[in-house]
């Protein structure tokens, strides 16, 4: 079996961001059937075939129509994949808003991964992308979710949000308000 091996597009201290490859199938696929790890995504756990129609619509769709997208996120010290985390494009009133993703698995939750991960994606954002904000949308009882968004500077945007899946709560952080220095 081949070692998948995308462009790295970030690193921060414990983490490298590369471009996904149909080859990480199985790896996300793992992430996406754990109910734990979906609970707040509207749509729940996905099955291997609707991962690799999520991957195919990242590479294909995102990377190549954005130049940005989900990444696989993979902890330097023993080189596993345990996440993807990125950029994702929404249109929402007219207007391509640009939303900071996160998602890793269980055994690494509570060590700062993704506030890391995250603050590295909004610095990446902001260098490469000529967008004034950037938002997260939060499922309301996600804690963990709301706390990371929090952690990185971003503060509530639409507490009334709803879309074809239900209320949100929309968080953002703006292009001025952005955090200086390291
Ligand atoms: C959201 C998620 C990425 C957070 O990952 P993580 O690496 O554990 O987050 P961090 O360690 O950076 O924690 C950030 C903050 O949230 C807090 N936190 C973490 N898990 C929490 C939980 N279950 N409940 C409440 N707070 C929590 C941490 O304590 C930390 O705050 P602190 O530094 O003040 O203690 C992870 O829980 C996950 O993958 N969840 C499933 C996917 C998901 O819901 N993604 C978001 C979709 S919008």
């Amino acid at each position: 079996m081949g070692t998948a091996s995308g462009a790295v597009v970030l690193e921060t201290e414990r983490l490298l961001l590369r471009l996904l490859t149909t080859e990480d199938l199985d790896a996300l696929a793992a992430l996406y059937a754990d109910p734990e790890i979906r609970r707040y995504f509207p749509d729940g756990t996905r099955t291997l075939e609707q991962t690799r129609q999520e991957l195919n619509w990242i590479i294909d769709v995102y990377y190549a129509r954005y130049g940005y997208g989900l990444w696989a996120t993979i902890l330097k010290e023993t080189g596993a994949f345990v996440g993807r985390c990125g950029l994702l494009p929404w249109e929402i009133e007219g207007r391509t808003e640009v939303e900071v993703a996160y998602l890793l698995e269980r055994s690494v939750w509570g060590r700062g991964l993704a506030t890391e991960a995250a603050r590295a994606i909004v610095d990446h954002a902001f260098a490469t992308l000529p967008v004034e904000r950037l938002i997260c949308m939060l499922d309301p009882g996600n804690r963990a979710s709301r706390n990371v968004a929090e952690k990185i500077g971003m503060t509530p945007l639409w507490e009334d949000y709803v879309d074809e899946y239900g209320p949100a709560h929309v968080y953002a952080i703006q292009r001025s308000n952005r955090r200086s220095g390291p």
